[in-house]
């Protein structure tokens, strides 16, 4: 009897142990459901599981060496074949690491059910989703860790389980940042079922792979958060083409070719890891209705919040409506650019209009130049000016002169052989979307006459520039409407 009695005794004596100070049988009942894990990676050792944070033991947290005076990051993976971690978490574990060195860094492990089939692993971001908000609320309870201090960052599948958290826990938490989200099964569901605006104070959205039919799109196409972007028009991004598929798989074999398959989706990580890692030199995005009108280059203005930085040092701005951003990209890191918006008029005294047209525009500046870039213009028309963008992947400072060539067709043409066509530029404007100056170039002849198929003609700031006309101390060079 008394043997029995202790043995009770000891047996609970024991459990209490093993459930640690701090919980009661039922908080303990409040997170038996949690079947993702929280575990708190380190900067010294970026790729390995070693410290699991469990809700509902406080131990837990002390035992990771969790600081509880700095923010705390929590990347949520996506869809999986092989059932592990992708070859991404530990750069961006690293980058999150490099740039906030007191943060903690918490993976959370949902691969067990983000291996199933895609419709049911997407059905299972609800149960994530509610598991990682019981523990940012246990946390909060625990000892009043700030939901100011608390960043969710999800790729793919993970953007639609960090919504639905930020949906449930008892205050907003800080940020959410949507890498690529994911599309099928999303485009269309309802804001409480993804990632949307209410589900933090702030969520910044990069839009990667956003191809195809919506219903087809790998990457979720309409607008999800307070702003969204779309590096390279969002649909597809450079460097993930069959061409340099076929030159990687040459180069590394066909260990990558996975790689490649998920290269524009995963590119919404390498952009946001780039954004870390650089932190002096941010990429600038710039507000625009359409990618149509990006392209032109109509949109590279930063008044009232129209342009801003890409990935971690977001401006956070929260307009009424979604904002729709766009940039330039490099191919590989650093992906930055710089962007520049050109506007000729084109006289002539025919009328002729040509479409598809090539041409090459070099730019010299003060501290480097990039020559013969190669753009097509869709229409040059008699006496209409045009509007186009061009960037360049190296900072060649400010802009002094620059030269434009108009290239022959590809093919052969009898008609072209027989007329040279040609338009006279007087001036061609130059806005800078990184430093927001605005420039005119002129010819030193006076009239520049470009002609199809001949030479590149130079232009120079112009003298008496009309930008000088300025009163001293009035406006800034930007602010001066230059007329056509
Ligand atoms: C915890 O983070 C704070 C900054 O938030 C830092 O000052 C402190 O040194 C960190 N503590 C430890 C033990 O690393
Ligand atoms: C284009 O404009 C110029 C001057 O503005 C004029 O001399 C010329 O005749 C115009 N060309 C055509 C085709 O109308
Ligand atoms: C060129 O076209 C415009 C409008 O289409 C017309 O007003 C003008 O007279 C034309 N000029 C010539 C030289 O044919």
């Amino acid at each position: 009897m008394a043997w029995g009695a202790l043995l009770v005794v000891l047996c609970l004596c024991l459990r209490a142990l093993a459930a640690g100070p701090g919980t009661t049988p039922e908080t303990r009942g409040i997170f038996e459901g949690i079947e993702s894990k929280f575990s708190l990676r380190t900067p010294a050792i970026p790729d390995e599981d070693i410290c699991y944070l469990v809700p509902g033991q406080k131990d837990s947290l002390a035992h990771c060496s969790f600081n509880h005076t700095s923010k705390t990051f929590l990347v949520i993976h996506g869809w999986t074949v092989t059932g592990m971690y992708e070859s991404w978490v530990p750069k961006l574990v690293d980058a999150l690491y490099k740039r906030e060195p007191d943060s903690n860094v918490i993976i959370v492990d949902w691969l067990t059910r983000a291996q199933q089939h895609y419709p049911i692993s997407a059905a299972y971001t609800k149960l994530v989703g509610k598991d990682v908000a019981s523990f940012i609320d246990w946390m909060e309870e625990q000892f009043n860790y700030p939901f100011e201090n608390v960043h969710l960052l999800g790729y793919s599948l993970g953007a639609h389980v960090a919504g639905i958290a930020g949906s449930l826990t008892k205050k907003k938490i800080n940020r959410i940042t949507g890498l690529d989200p994911a599309g099928p099964t999303f485009e269309y569901a309802d804001a409480p079922m993804r990632l949307s605006p209410d589900d933090a104070e702030f969520v910044d959205v990069l839009h990667t792979y956003t191809r195809g039919s919506p219903d087809r799109s790998i990457g979720i196409q309409q607008p999800v958060g307070h702003i969204d972007i779309y590096p390279n028009g969002g649909g597809f991004q450079p460097g993930c083409n069959l061409g340099e598929a076929l030159r990687l798989i040459a180069e590394k074999g066909f260990g990558d070719v996975d790689q490649l398959v998920k290269c524009s989706h995963e590119r919404s990580i390498h952009l946001f890891i780039d954004s870390l890692m650089y932190e002096e030199k941010p990429s600038m995005a710039y507000r625009c209705q359409t990618k149509e009108a990006f392209e032109k280059g109509l949109c590279l203005s930063c008044r009232k919040n129209r342009c801003n930085n890409m990935g971690y040092q977001i401006h956070k701005v929260r307009t009424k409506r979604n904002s729709k951003m766009y940039l330039k990209t490099r191919s590989q890191a650093p992906y930055k650019v710089f962007h520049y918006q050109v506007k000729i008029h084109f006289f002539g005294k025919e009328n002729v209009t040509k479409t598809s047209q090539p041409l090459l525009i070099s730019l010299y500046g003060t501290t480097d130049e990039r020559e013969n870039i190669a753009f097509i213009l869709p229409e040059i028309s008699t006496n209409k000016t045009y509007s186009f963008l061009v960037y360049t992947e190296v900072d060649i400072g400010d802009l002094l002169r620059l030269s434009l060539q108009w290239e022959k067709d590809s093919f052969f043409s009898w008609t072209e052989w027989w007329t040279s066509f040609t338009f006279d530029i007087h001036r061609v404007r130059v806005k800078a979307g990184e430093t927001q100056k605005k420039m005119v170039f002129c010819s030193q002849d006076g009239v520049a006459h470009l002609q199809k198929g001949g030479e590149a003609v130079m232009f120079v700031k112009c003298l008496g520039n009309p930008v000088r006309r300025r009163k001293a101390g009035h406006k800034p060079i930007s602010e001066i409407k230059t007329d056509p």
